[in-house]
């Protein structure tokens, strides 16, 4: 699985070289150039301008036409400085049931995103036993929100692991308050994009009722929308114990309450979807907005090590 980071190091006055930073073949919405920009393949250089070195993740893995290649002159100089350019962060809202989670598969399977779902992480800890996980449950039962003292901790945790801080993260239903989005704004913790599912509510109730789960690969299933492939997995699905009518009902009301808070915090980075279309369209909406910020990412990265290099 890919990531997203193109790592850059650079340390003295030079531009990126054209073939990589300005590739027309580099169209971010090219699915393998993002796939397969990765970690840990180092490319050296320095021009007679200046000298910088780029490190490429899984450059092996870039199509031909994508691969940088040092001319005789870039191979010559030393390298002289270090600048590694932010991971990709993505915040996923909407109603329960609003195809968060599924829009994320497809997400984390192209772009290689870490996912972190709060409602998953909650559920591994009610499955796990722990205080924390009882405590949760009392509250998922009932369609609140669980306490700010169990869910921040968790989710700042999980965001601060190395695989997120490394490969870029997705982060699924948090923040889902005011508060939480405070506790991530005092660390410093901003999205670049913040995808808001927009569905109209009396679909939300079908989608819950019919939502079922793979317990053996994770799968999420709708019984009408997205049926199990075959009767073997059909007979293992299993359904949320708050997946009923009247829970989901509670659910709404309590998402009612929050989402205009936290909507307010992120107002510069949000992208609205209809999804209320079929799960593909909602992919291809959803895979233009992150192609594009990538795409403008990239170039603020470059040109600050541009810029970088020249003063
Ligand atoms: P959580 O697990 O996050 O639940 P949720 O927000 O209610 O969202 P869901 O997981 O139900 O839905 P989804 O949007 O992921 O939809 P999905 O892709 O599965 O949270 C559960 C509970 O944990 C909360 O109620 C709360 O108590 C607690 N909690 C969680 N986060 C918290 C936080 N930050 N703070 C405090 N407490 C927190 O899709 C649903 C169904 O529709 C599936 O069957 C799918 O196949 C189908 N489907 C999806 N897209 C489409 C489409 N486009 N067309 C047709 N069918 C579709």
């Amino acid at each position: 699985m890919g990531s997203l980071g193109l790592a850059v190091t650079s340390m003295a006055a030079a531009k990126p070289t054209p073939s990589l930073a300005s590739s027309p073949s580099l169209g971010l919405s090219n699915e393998k150039s993002f796939a397969s920009l990765h970690s840990s393949d180092f490319l050296e250089t320095s021009t007679s301008r200046a000298s910088f070195r780029l490190e490429i993740s899984h450059h092996r893995r870039l199509p031909a036409e994508l691969r940088w290649k040092p001319s005789a002159a870039t191979l010559s100089g030393p390298v002289v400085a270090v600048a590694k350019p932010e991971p990709v962060k993505i915040m996923i809202s909407g109603a329960p049931a609003s195809g968060k989670g599924t829009q994320c598969e497809l997400i984390k399977k192209k772009y290689g995103l870490v996912h972190i779902s709060a409602g998953d992480l909650l559920r591994a800890e009610i499955a796990a036993g722990t205080e924390n996980g009882k405590r949760a449950k009392e509250y998922m039962e009932k369609g609140m929100l669980v306490p700010d003292e169990i869910v921040v901790m968790m989710v700042n945790g999980r965001l601060l692991q190395p695989d997120a801080q490394e490969n870029g993260w997705l982060l699924d239903g948090y923040p889902r308050s005011l508060s939480q989005a405070a506790a991530l704004e005092d660390l410093g913790i901003r999205p670049d994009l913040f995808i808001l599912l927009d569905v109209s509510e009396e679909v939300l109730i079908e989608r819950v009722v019919g939502r079922r789960l793979d317990p053996v690969t994770g799968k999420i299933y709708h019984l009408k929308y997205s049926p199990p492939e075959n009767e073997e997995i059909a007979a293992r699905l299993t359904q949320r114990f708050d997946d009923t009518e009247e829970k989901i009902k509670l659910r709404l009301k309590t998402h009612r309450q929050n989402v205009e808070a936290v909507l307010s915090i992120y107002k510069d980075v949000i992208f609205k979807v209809n999804g209320d279309a079929p799960i593909e369209d909602v992919f291809a909406e959803i895979d233009k907005a992150l192609s594009s910020v990538l795409e403008k990412k990239l170039r603020t990265d470059s040109s600050s090590m541009a810029a970088g290099m020249t003063s």
